[in-house]
């Protein structure tokens, strides 16, 4: 069977961890040669070796998806290395400074905003001037269905962060589609990493959670690297501007 991804590269941002480690990891088996990123290097690095042991290219640099130089290193890594790049995903995200919303610092504020949203756009900036180069490309930001189909308390900036990446979806889809580059939003639901389990540290609060979605499960890692596969593949090539939503139907439970 051919593979999905054969003779394309890509760059994937919170590589160290989570979502980002299982959508390298799977990005590699279909074929891609994948840059990643994360400010954690030993992670990084065996990333790297897990995916050289298994027959794959990769290649890290680790930083901080706060810094425009780190945007524009992270794309020279992808020309250097393999020659182009053709699939972006700045998945790399934090629920950043929460609580009571009457006492969130200005800087927490500004910092979450930093890595959830400026941190994508200055990726997506240096990723599609690249991708232009060779006629096109797929770009993917992680948001959520927090801010999107559900709210609770506690969360106003890691919300209105990621529910920003929805409008820059659209706005960059619409700007770059003529020239072949299209973009898109993975919403996904509750899902198992470190982020999740530092959230929901409880029994109590993992059964909330659990409960809030149809499947009454969350999801793990390796099933938003599918549905990440997909807006990366030309399976999807007539999809651009959607918030595509991963949330084994949070969006539509009431029970
Ligand atoms: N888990 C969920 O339930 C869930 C639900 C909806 C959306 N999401 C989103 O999914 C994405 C991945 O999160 P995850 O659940 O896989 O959590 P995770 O395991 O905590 O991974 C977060 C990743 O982001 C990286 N990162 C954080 N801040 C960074 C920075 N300033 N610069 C560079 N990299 C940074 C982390 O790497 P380093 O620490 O090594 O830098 C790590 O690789 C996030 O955008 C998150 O908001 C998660």
């Amino acid at each position: 069977m051919s593979k999905r991804l054969e003779g394309k590269v890509a760059l994937i941002t919170g590589a160290s961890a989570g979502i980002g480690r299982a959508t390298a990891l799977l990005f590699a088996a279909e074929g891609a040669k994948v840059v990643v990123g994360a400010r954690r290097q030993a992670e990084l690095d065996e990333l790297v070796g897990e995916i050289s042991a298994a027959g794959g290219r990769a290649v890290a640099l680790a930083g901080d998806v706060r810094s425009e130089d780190y945007a524009k290193a992270l794309v020279g890594q992808a020309v250097q290395h393999f020659g182009r790049l053709d699939i972006a995903f700045n998945n790399a995200g934090t629920l950043g400074e929460g609580g009571p919303s009457t006492g969130v610092s200005e800087a927490g504020w500004a910092d979450t905003l930093a890595i959830n949203l400026t941190g994508a756009f200055l990726g997506a900036k240096h990723q599609i001037a690249q991708m232009l180069e060779n006629g096109g490309g797929s770009v993917i930001f992680t948001s959520t269905f927090v801010g999107h189909t559900f709210a609770f308390p506690g969360v106003a900036a890691y919300a209105a962060s990621k529910s920003g990446l929805i409008g820059l979806t659209q706005a960059l889809a619409a700007e770059f589609g003529p020239q072949g580059v299209r973009v898109n939003a993975v919403l996904p639901g509750a899902v198992d990493t470190d982020m999740y389990r530092d959230m929901n540290d409880t029994p109590e609060a993992r059964s909330f959670v659990t409960n809030l979605h149809a499947l009454k499960r969350v999801a793990r890692p390796e099933e938003l690297a599918r549905s990440v596969l997909y807006l990366a593949s030309d399976d999807s090539a007539f999809v651009t501007g959607t918030a595509s939503l991963v949330d084994g139907g949070a969006s539509i439970t009431r029970t």
